[in-house]
């Protein structure tokens, strides 16, 4: 008879510091999270969304409500003294986004957008896109970065999308790719820092190696930048898009385009607004745009919200990013090594895990969907439900990541090209296209670590899965499709 599935986390943190007595070098984190996070204790809340958004620590929005109740803040671009200082605290915020990525101010603009998607906008439909430029991407992207294909697409350029490994979910050196893409011009190569599904890594040598081959390099560092540093002076990527509240919760809703001031000129605004000119002229019809960033930030900046950006700073500082690195990459390898080990009574694993099980060039996301014991696969909205119940915050889909999850759920190109039509009579029906899929999964749940993650909150999640043991996978039927 074989050995029931039986899980004891309980005794795991002696353990736990024998394998990584590193850990207490990072307890500066333990006490920012009881100064400024008790809500999650209080809550019993296990937060594993960090890809998703970053929490806000409880006195950045204190202090940023204090700065709004004690001074009188105008809308800037004018020199009254209530617009004035609001012109100061954004210039102030400009600077502090340049000083974190230690970017030199003569080398980096930054323009600040709604998110990290608006500034992907910005570019897309700025890029100098003609019928002899190249889009060159690695499937491995978030929607806002493939949707730049469209504008592309739609000026005639090339677009080539670099494959993923279906295991690794890394893609190939991508050095043949820049040598084929030789004749077209301008050439745009886009990737992440880290995936938001897989959490690999992709390397950052490749900036260097883009740009050597005549390429302007978008980096998208929006999953990144919350738990890595990213050294501006290190590598020189011509435009990067980010998003604040993934880096310290707060505030949402402003995120901005870091972008190499000789990339920029490059650029050709398709419109002008507010803010964005020096000149417009209803009679002669003409405009002249207004110098660097500001011929971007198109009508009112949130100068209500950008002030909160310095005190964001503030507080990664205070704890330091290397130490968020280090704890995240501590919990990472545990969590994956538990993971992997992670098995039915019958001997089957609990877990498929999609890119590397290793942490060589990875961040703190992981993919997965659940096995019952015969291999059969537990839908990931029956997942997330049952996390929801537990009071533990996972995410399930595919996390805008379409590329990293055709790759690592096997979809084939024509077999989505094939249910998408049959599940298309009126329009598009996605249970449809699910069932069309038969087997295979069409999403995943994805864990990821951040800022104030800590061993607590990897062993109750680990608890949490090890309920599924043994348990056939349901009939439940209410998984959604991927996006
Ligand atoms: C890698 C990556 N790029 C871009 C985005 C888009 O960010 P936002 O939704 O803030 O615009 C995300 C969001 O999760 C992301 O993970």
């Amino acid at each position: 008879m074989s050995k029931p599935a039986t899980f004891d986390f309980s005794p795991a943190y002696d353990e736990f510091l024998q394998a990584f007595p590193q850990y207490v070098e990072t307890a500066a984190i333990d006490k920012l999270r009881a100064e400024e996070y008790q809500r999650l204790d209080e809550q019993q809340h296990v937060y594993l969304d960090y890809t998703g958004g970053g929490l806000y620590p409880a006195n950045l929005v204190r202090w940023h409500a204090e700065l709004l109740q004690d001074l009188l803040l105008g809308n800037p671009h004018s020199q009254n003294p209530t617009s004035l200082a609001s012109t100061r605290l954004v210039a102030q915020a400009r600077a502090d986004v340049l000083d974190y990525f230690n970017a030199d101010p003569e080398e980096y603009l930054v323009i600040f957008t709604q998110n990290a998607s608006g500034a992907l906008k910005l570019l897309g439909e700025s890029y100098p896109f003609n019928d002899n430029a190249q889009f060159l991407l690695v499937a491995d992207n978030h929607n806002s970065v493939h949707g730049i294909r469209e504008f592309a697409r739609s000026r005639g350029a090339e677009i080539t999308y670099i494959p993923l490994d279906p295991v690794s979910l890394r893609a190939p050196d991508p050095l043949q790719y820049f040598e084929q893409g030789r004749q077209a011009s301008p050439r745009l190569f886009a990737f992440p820092a880290q995936s938001n599904y897989s959490g690999v890594q992709h390397p950052l040598e490749w900036v260097e190696q883009a740009q050597a081959h005549g390429y302007h390099v978008l980096l998208d560092a929006a999953a990144f930048v919350p738990t890595n540093r990213l050294d501006l002076r290190a590598i020189h990527p011509d435009f990067v898009p980010i998003s604040f509240y993934k880096i310290f919760g707060y505030p949402t809703g402003i995120g901005a385009l870091l972008a190499r001031r000789q990339a920029l000129q490059q650029l050709q605004r398709p419109w002008f607004a507010g803010g964005t000119v020096q000149l417009v002229s209803t009679k002669a019809d003409l405009h002249i745009l207004a110098r660097d960033h500001e011929a971007f930030e198109e009508g009112t900046v949130n100068y209500l919200g950008l002030p909160a950006l310095s005190y964001g700073f503030q507080f990664i500082r205070r704890v330091g990013i290397e130490t968020v690195h280090q704890r995240v990459v501590i919990l990472l390898e545990y969590l994956l090594s538990k993971m992997q080990a992670l098995r039915h009574s019958n001997g089957a694993p609990l877990l498929q895990i999609y890119g590397p099980t290793d942490i060589v060039k990875r961040g703190g996301s992981i993919a997965c969907n659940v096995l019952d014991p015969d291999g059969v696969l537990v839908p990931y909205q029956q997942v997330e439900d049952e996390a929801n119940a537990a009071n533990i915050s996972i995410r399930s889909g595919c996390f805008c990541n379409p590329g990293a999850g055709e790759y690592s759920l096997t979809h084939t190109g024509e077999e989505i090209s094939r249910c998408v039509e049959l599940a298309t009579s009126y329009e598009f029906d996605v249970d449809a296209f699910r069932r069309c899929l038969g087997d295979k999964a069409t999403g995943a749940v994805r864990v990821s670590l951040g800022l104030v993650s800590n061993f607590e909150d990897v062993t109750r999640f680990l608890g949490f899965l090890a309920q599924f043991a043994d348990r056939p996978a349901a009939s439940y039927t209410g998984a959604r499709g991927c996006s």
